[in-house]
């Protein structure tokens, strides 16, 4: 099937004025032209509206033959990077872990994650389950100097030289970082490894469609070809669709309204659990790029019908600030549902029903259900659960996320704040250069104590 991705805003936007739709899809325009233009602020970061139509061939090309390697000589591929270098990669991989260019393929390695954390344990059942497996590492960030990632990356390396050897260990690290500069780069470097470039003018949360998503898609074999070509028809309708037809700016604009109307937290809620990591690597792009200057809305995510029986009090009846975003897909395989009528746990009216079908009426159920607890609904359709969908959805996300943040006035592209808790860390482990903000911190702190 495929297609672009469609947006339903009936069921939030029909207790506002029309007047002000039309005022807020003419300002959107204005703000989708800016960012074609590349006239907007952090333009100099907006190199992913290319991505899908001037990725070379031979970077493609590469990506795939470095991807064949690595899975011919690993059973485990351990992807180390955290934020933009590792939420994309993993939202892919599980959406679209049922599809079958991924079910046809024998013997494909495990994708595992690294780097995400400083937590202990997460890494020690890591190095757990890596113990006997042929592993090989790729690790991913841009910087070259996240902490939660080189560190991550400094431990596995070791245990890759340990069991390996250095020059085999050097043959199982790729590395995908800045062209040029960061430790990262330097190290690669030094020790040979083979590399992919990160764009300069890509940031992290929008890098997905650069080697740090496409290399972990090619490893899972997934159709990385057909997933830049979705995003290149996504391209065409986002960005060239008119205004009054374009789902991309409606979505954009539904949002700001919703927001300036009082709504400050928006729930993207999905059926499917496959969408889940769609949802955090959402949360990531919406939450980075408009969280500003006392602005934005909060991104929030939930699984339905899960968390309907933790979060749906909540949504149905708590305080009337947030909005919810449905994000559907069809499911890939459905689930037949057979009922004796003399059935004694009461369930014949269901004979013949599947479980999609009921999902289905579950979601219109819980449409209703909010609607009427004052609750506006954005309902996002993903045509299927397939390579050129994801690469659709990602595209159309990034553009209203750019459309948005663009809308509130702020520079979408930049993370000043995510650098306070950086350098608060830092003179805590007294990284040299740290010794003023660290002396600082301890008098703080001592004032607590
Ligand atoms: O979107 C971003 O820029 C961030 O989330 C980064 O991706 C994240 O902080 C990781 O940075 P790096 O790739 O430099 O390690």
């Amino acid at each position: 099937m495929s297609g672009p991705i469609r947006l339903d805003d009936t069921w939030a936007l029909d207790r506002l004025d029309a007047k002000q739709i039309d005022r807020g899809i003419t300002e959107a325009a204005l703000q989708l032209q800016l960012l074609i233009d590349r006239k907007g602020a952090g333009s100099e970061y907006t190199g992913w509206l290319n991505l899908p139509v001037d990725t070379p061939d031979s970077v493609v090309d590469r990506i795939e033959h470095v991807a064949a390697v690595l899975r011919e000589q690993s059973d485990t591929v351990v992807v180390c990077g955290i934020g933009g270098s590792y939420l994309g990669a993993r939202a892919g991989l599980e959406f679209l872990a049922g599809v079958p260019s991924r079910l046809q393929t024998d013997s494909l390695p495990d994708i595992l994650f690294a780097g995400n954390s400083l937590s202990s344990w997460q890494l020690r059942k890591l190095l757990h389950r890596l113990e006997g497996r042929r592993f090989s590492i790729v690790v991913i960030s841009k910087s070259g100097t996240t902490l939660e990632t080189a560190v991550a990356f400094h431990i596995l390396r070791t245990e890759l030289i340990r069991r390996f050897g250095t020059g085999e260990a050097r043959a199982r690290i790729v590395a995908i970082t800045d062209s040029e500069y960061g430790t990262l780069r330097s190290l690669a470097r030094d020790e040979g490894l083979v590399t992919f470039d990160l764009p300069r003018d890509v940031g992290g949360r929008y890098s997905v469609l650069t080697p740090v998503g496409l290399l972990p898609f090619a490893i899972a074999s997934l159709d990385i070809r057909s997933m830049l070509q979705g995003a290149a028809e996504q391209r065409t309708t986002s960005l060239g669709s008119p205004v009054a037809t374009n789902d991309t700016v409606h979505y954009a604009v539904a949002r700001r309204l919703l927001n300036t109307s009082g709504k400050n937290i928006e729930l993207l809620a999905c059926f499917e659990p496959c969408l889940h990591f769609v949802g955090e690597w959402w949360k990531q792009l919406f939450g980075e790029s408009e969280g500003k200057g006392g602005k934005g809305i909060f991104p929030a995510s939930a699984e339905f019908t899960t968390d309907l029986h933790s979060l749906g009090q909540f949504v149905q009846e708590g305080t009337p600030t947030l909005f919810e975003t449905v994000l559907d897909v069809p499911a890939p395989v459905d689930v037949p549902f057979v009922c004796d009528s003399d059935s004694s746990d009461g369930l014949a009216y269901l004979n013949g029903r599947s479980l999609s079908a009921m999902n289905h009426d579950a979601r219109i159920g819980t449409l209703l259900a909010h609607h009427d607890g004052g609750v506006p609904v954005l309902q996002l359709t993903v045509p299927d659960v397939s390579e050129r969908s994801f690469g659709a959805a990602v595209y159309f996300f990034e553009v209203a996320c750019a459309i948005g943040g663009y809308m509130l006035g702020i520079n979408p592209f930049d993370q000043p704040g995510v650098e306070a808790y950086k350098r608060n860390m830092f003179a805590l482990l007294a990284k040299p250069g740290t010794e003023v903000e660290a002396a600082d911190i301890h008098s703080r702190l001592a004032k607590h104590n």
